[in-house]
């Protein structure tokens, strides 16, 4: 079978299309014919040696989400059988509770071996069967920008209900997601682009206030200028360092910033944060649990992902590209077989 590895990781070239031999389930495990993977911003920062502080093990097979049908099953493996469509967790370990010691590191892609790959094993705890309604392209783009914009809204201690209104920055995977969301459960939404095209399709999904923040870069005042002064119950902070200090701006009194994202780099000043009693709330995915409440939701109100642009599996690296090139609107897909 075929599979992508980076067997060093400074630049996108590295990322190197190879073979090996089909990988067969042991106990408990489930191999699993990938069809589709979903490129994360992540993916881009592991393959470019940008994610974290020590680079990605040398041949590490690159991204966590992917999505296909199960075609063996190991010895007691009863949760899923051959033929079933499913989706690997973003965290291996990951299946339920708060995030703590407890949880190994095991995010795919990252920790462990990835999924762009025509075929992986996965432990059987680290799959979910995903919503009927959806093509293996959509439900590849589920386990990490999905459950992520899911987690930022109604993971936390106060979830987002119908009348709040939320934040969301950029037109990246997790924002359209996050937009997608919370127009479901009746919530109104404020969305930022750098780009008015852009923000007319956020509208068309739910968004009911657009604000160009290349316009408009004091957009943390804008936000609660069309807010009439109260500003976000919560905000989908995926922009960093640079952004924040506008969330902060741009959140209610006592209302939450999901610390999501490290698009850009800067600094916050925390004498905002304490005197508008801000809850800085540190997003990582979410756990196994989330992601299936979140399937639930997809298929009760027929969400369906929006995906940019699917690319082929011999060229992932134009995929990559594609990404690292900011023009895309939701999702960006590769498609493997
Ligand atoms: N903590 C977690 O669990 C978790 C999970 C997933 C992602 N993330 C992080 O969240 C971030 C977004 O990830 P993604 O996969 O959704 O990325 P993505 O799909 O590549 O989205 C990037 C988009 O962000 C917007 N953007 C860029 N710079 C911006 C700025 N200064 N202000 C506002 N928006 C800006 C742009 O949208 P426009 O073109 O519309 O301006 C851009 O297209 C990344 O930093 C990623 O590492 C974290």
């Amino acid at each position: 079978m075929r599979l992508y590895r980076l067997p060093t990781a400074t630049k996108i070239d590295d990322l190197t299309f190879t073979d090996a031999p089909s990988p067969a389930p042991g106990h408990g495990q489930v191999a699993v014919r990938v069809r589709a993977v979903s490129l994360n911003y992540r993916d881009l920062m592991i393959a470019t040696g940008t994610y974290g502080a020590k680079p990605p093990r040398a041949g590490l097979v690159p991204c966590s989400d992917g999505a296909g049908e199960v075609i063996a099953v190991g010895d007691g493996v009863s949760r899923v059988k051959v033929g079933d469509r499913v989706a690997g967790i973003f965290h291996q370990k990951w299946l339920g509770g708060p995030f703590s010691e407890a949880v190994p590191a095991s995010a795919l892609g990252g920790d462990l071996d990835g999924v762009l790959a025509e075929e992986v094993v996965l432990d059987v705890d680290g799959v979910v069967k995903v919503p009927d309604g959806l093509s293996f392209e959509e439900a590849a783009t589920l386990p990490c920008a999905g459950v992520t914009a899911w987690s930022a809204l109604f993971e936390g201690p106060r979830p987002v209900k119908a009348g709040d209104t939320v934040l969301t920055l950029g037109t990246g995977g997790v924002s359209v997601f996050a937009i997608q969301f919370a127009k479901a459960v009746g919530a109104r939404v404020v969305s930022t682009s750098s780009s008015d095209e852009k923000l007319g399709r956020a509208k068309a999904l739910g968004t009911t206030d657009g604000i160009n923040y290349k316009d408009t870069p004091e957009w943390g005042k804008e936000v609660m200028r069309v807010t009439g002064g109260v500003g976000a119950d919560v905000v989908v902070e995926i922009g960093g360092g640079s952004t924040m200090g506008h969330s902060i701006t741009a959140v209610r009194k006592g209302g939450t910033v999901a610390v999501i994202g490290v698009l850009t780099g800067g600094e916050i000043d925390p004498r905002r944060l304490i005197s508008r009693a801000v809850t800085l709330r540190g997003v990582y995915v979410g756990s196994r649990d989330a992601f299936e409440a979140m399937n639930r939701a997809i298929a009760v109100n027929g969400i369906k992902p929006v995906i940019d642009r699917v690319f082929p599996f011999e060229q992932a690296r134009e995929a990559y590209r594609h990404l690292q090139s900011g023009s895309h609107f939701g999702k960006v897909v590769i498609r493997v077989g």
